[in-house]
């Protein structure tokens, strides 16, 4: 059961969005998968909480740094994925997250705030592996990027992370309102209607490449026994 965490310790960077819509879209897919929710502002669980009920999907409220390898361990029983949404600060819950996590996806704006905030996880991960051998597999997803224009800015970032080496997704989550209108909405994107939601088209096809992309990274423990079964 792989546990993805996702992190930056800039806030407001798209980790609570980039969380929801890798959730929603491997439930969609038949994945089950439980998010547990470390942010004292509980994003995810109200989401969760204005959703109808989605059978193969849970989140967990009020995890903490005393609570987290007990959820961990309890989700190990029930879900496939299990996917860490943190606060956006620096705290000893970003290292033990990443302590228990197979792959660490830092969702980044192109914007030089925020790749601030993704190279403070990205020396963390440095650090873990130079001074305790530890390798925890981690990329970086673009986030609220103009579908539009390629800014200086992201340009910028993208050079920067080019020259250390970092793994980013070919598929960036682009701005769109969907991803906004589903956390008032609650339920996935697939539960929208397209006639009031504009290219939700477009915003589904963003969020299947994204996923995609993810479980080739992070395959699901048993997924190749799955597929040489069938
Ligand atoms: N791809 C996107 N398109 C449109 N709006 C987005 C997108 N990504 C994030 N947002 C909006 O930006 C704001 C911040 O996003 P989000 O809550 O996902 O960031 P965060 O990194 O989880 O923040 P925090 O550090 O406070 O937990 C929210 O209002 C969200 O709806
Ligand atoms: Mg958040």
């Amino acid at each position: 059961m792989p546990v993805i965490t996702f992190a930056n310790t800039k806030g407001g960077a798209g980790k609570t969005t980039a969380v929801l819509l890798l959730a929603s879209e491997l439930a969609h897919m038949g994945h089950r998968v439980t998010v547990l929710d470390t942010d004292p502002q509980h994003w995810m669980s109200r989401w969760f909480d204005l959703s109808p009920p989605m059978p193969r999907l849970t989140v967990t409220p009020y995890v903490t740094q005393a609570s987290l390898d007990r959820h961990v361990e309890e989700a190990r029983a029930t879900a496939d994925y299990v996917l860490i949404d943190l606060p956006g600060v620096r705290s000893p819950l970003l290292a033990k997250a990443i302590g228990m996590s197979d792959h660490v996806l830092i969702p980044i704006q192109g914007c030089a705030m925020d790749a601030q905030g993704g190279a403070h996880v990205l020396e963390l991960l440095q650090y873990l592996e130079t001074k305790l051998g530890m390798r925890v597999p981690h990329s970086v997803v673009l986030t609220r990027v103009n579908s539009m224009v390629t800014t200086r800015a992201l340009l910028a970032v993208k050079g920067l992370l080019a020259q250390r080496n970092v793994d980013v997704l070919n598929t960036p989550i682009i701005e769109r309102s969907a991803f906004r209108d589903v956390f008032d909405c609650g339920g996935t994107l697939h539960m929208l209607d397209p006639a009031r939601i504009s290219n939700l088209d477009k915003a589904l096809e963003n969020v299947r490449l994204y996923a995609e992309e993810i479980l080739r990274r992070v395959p699901a423990a048993g997924s190749v026994v799955r597929r040489g079964v069938a």
